[in-house]
């Protein structure tokens, strides 16, 4: 063959494959996936929020933070009977439950919660950090006791990692919990299992990246791998876009962008779709969370294609969790269709309230079918 004529036949074996790749890419069918940091609230809020994640995923880590927290096995065992009533029957979903870490949480109902099956994880908010965490953890030394017991059953402890202190800059609270808290906790506690809660910093996807992928994992959501923080300013205040931990700088999303897709077991899927009626986040003092699940799996699609990552998509959505989890992966599959659709501009709850999708009114490209 002449150079020429090889030449070409290897640009024909590259098309054809190209065009398979295409193909294959308009429908990505994986291991259906699950999310590993939701909010479901409660009563007529929970029955309207439910459906959106169990339409998308097999499993979710339901957060304790209502009012009041969910701080023990009765609480726990009887907020995860009201998620299940609001299940729609068709759907392949259960939902996992976290205890609410506070300075009195007693390590022996922790053990014996964990033993029947109820806890799956407990959420440690330090105090005042965000949205109904004022029962949260004042001082970490309060909980030391706690945390023993949890690495010696290794169950896994879940971080919102931010210091509370009002002199520390609201975008560099997360980089300071690891300075303050973080590091110093995993050197004392070698083995607990800690998941570090969407992340939103360079600072925190390299302390994860140092750590052991069997005992120290974490969390990306859909919207920090898409906002930084001049989105919430864009043309004036985005309140649908304010979250805690508040978007960053561009680089850190670049960085979340790379931890995300680089198929390291180490990060994996959380949301932290957090609904709050419309008219609580458009207020003179709107709430902090970004209400995802509708749109969840859709936008880390898109990213993943833009980063163009697609391949990885399964390893962060639906393998990485369960391997850090110590629980098998679903054995469903779910299938992504490429399929131009408008993410609805309000949803209503049915009970007088609106909730405001992330996305609300853009095009996206990636539909899950059925
Ligand atoms: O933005 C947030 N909303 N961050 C949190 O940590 C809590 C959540 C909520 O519950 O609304
Ligand atoms: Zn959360």
């Amino acid at each position: 063959m002449t150079a020429t004529a090889k030449r070409l036949s290897l640009d024909r074996a590259a098309e054809t494959c190209e065009l398979k790749t295409m193909a294959q890419n308009d429908r990505i069918t994986i291991k259906r996936p699950d999310d590993w940091h939701v909010h479901f609230r409660d009563e007529a809020m929970m029955r309207a929020v439910v459906p959106a994640t169990a339409a998308q995923f097999g499993r979710a880590i339901v957060m304790p933070n209502l009012v009041p927290p969910v701080t023990d096995t009765a609480a726990a065992e009887a907020y995860r009977d009201r998620i299940l009533t609001a299940i729609p029957d068709a759907a392949d979903f259960t939902p996992l439950m976290a205890a609410y870490l506070t300075d009195e949480t007693d390590p022996e109902m922790l053990r014996d919660g964990a033993e029947k099956g109820v806890f799956s994880a407990v959420k440690l908010y330090p105090a005042g950090a965000t949205t109904n965490s004022a029962s949260g953890v004042t001082d970490i030394a309060n909980v030391m006791p706690v945390l023993d017991v949890m690495q010696e059953i290794g169950l896994p402890l879940l971080i919102h990692g931010e210091v509370t202190d009002p002199d520390i800059d609201i975008f560099d609270r997360e980089a300071v919990f690891i300075d303050r808290i973080l590091q110093p906790l995993t050197d004392k506690l070698p083995a607990l299992k800690v998941v570090f809660e969407h992340v939103t910093t360079k600072e925190a996807v390299d302390f994860v990246a140092a750590g052991d992928a069997s005992r120290l994992g974490a969390t990306i959501t859909a919207h920090h791998l898409v906002i930084n923080r001049t989105d919430i300013f864009k043309g004036g205040i985005r309140p649908h876009l304010y979250c805690l931990p508040i978007a960053k700088r561009e680089a850190h999303r670049q960085a979340l962008r790379k931890a995300a897709t680089s198929g390291d077991p180490r990060y994996f899927l959380g949301t932290d779709t957090a609904p709050h009626a419309r008219h609580l986040k458009e207020a003179a003092c709107g709430c902090a969370g970004i209400y995802s699940a509708p749109v969840a799996l859709e936008v880390y699609a898109t990213v993943f294609e833009e980063e163009d990552a697609l391949d990885k998509l399964e390893a962060f959505a639906s393998l990485n969790g369960p391997a850090f989890y110590g629980l098998p992966v679903n054995e469903t599959t779910v299938t992504l269709k490429r399929e131009s659709w408008q993410v609805p501009q309000s949803i209503d709850t049915g009970s007088g309230d609106a909730l405001i999708p992330f996305m609300a009114g853009e095009t996206l490209g990636w539909k899950l079918e059925g």
